[in-house]
């Protein structure tokens, strides 16, 4: 087999893609066309696994019962970032915007199996937490291809893992990896909302690389 060939257009392509990837807060209300979650969930399985072991389990959570706890879940636990909070960042954080979990039209949990036998434990011995980690990829993976097709996600952690899981009555062996908001935003933006409000810039650590 050979590799298709990814031209100069395409890299131009795919780097536009990462510089306007984006965490989005701000949705539309309009649904996803039919077959959109299948297809993005189809391409977040074709991300690298620890032994192949695939973790990833995703709950698509529609239901407004569900939808309802998760909101209260988050305003709880928003509630108790910001008082945690030193004073003189209250105001600030209070001002964010940080979940778009009434607006969005798509709530995703991804799960990550933790008792998982698929992959034969190749690995996991030495660092367990690689298992975690391929759940993530997955979740990067879906993020782009949502990204490409216009769609934003929105990632929530201000939320307890066990609550979520106890929520959505999944099996005990699922770690909450992400929840994930899906719809399309309500505008588009190059620089992360958090560097535009002024709570977070660009760490310049974040770009080095040590050599030894
Ligand atoms: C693991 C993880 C958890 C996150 N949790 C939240 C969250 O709870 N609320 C939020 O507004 N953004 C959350 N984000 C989004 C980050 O704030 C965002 O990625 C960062 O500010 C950079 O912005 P960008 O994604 O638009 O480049 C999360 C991102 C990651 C990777």
């Amino acid at each position: 087999m050979t590799l298709p060939g990814f031209d100069a257009a395409f890299r131009e392509q795919l780097d536009l893609l990462l510089r306007w990837r984006r965490d989005v807060r701000h949705f539309r209300r309009d649904p996803l066309p039919e077959g959109t979650l299948e297809a993005l969930v189809e391409r977040a399985c074709l991300a690298p696994s620890v032994g192949n072991s695939q973790p990833w389990r995703f709950v698509a959570v529609d239901s407004p019962g569900c939808r309802a706890a998760i909101r209260a879940e988050f305003e709880e636990c928003n509630a108790a970032a910001l008082a945690a909070q030193p004073e003189e960042r209250q105001a600030a954080y209070a001002a964010l915007k940080l979940a778009g979990l009434q607006e969005a039209p798509v709530h995703l949990a991804v799960f990550c199996d933790e008792q998982t036998r698929t992959g034969h434990g190749l690995g996991r011995a030495t660092m367990p937490e690689t298992l975690r980690a391929s759940a993530m990829g997955a979740v990067l993976t879906l993020w782009l291809a949502a990204r490409a097709r216009g769609i934003g996600v929105g990632w929530v952690s201000i939320l307890r893992a066990g609550r979520v899981a106890a929520i959505l009555d999944v099996p005990g062996s699922w770690a909450l990896t992400a929840y994930l908001c899906l719809g399309y935003p309500e505008r588009e933006e190059e620089t992360p909302e958090l560097d535009r409000r002024g709570w977070q810039g660009r760490d310049p650590e974040a770009g080095r690389i040590l050599r030894r």
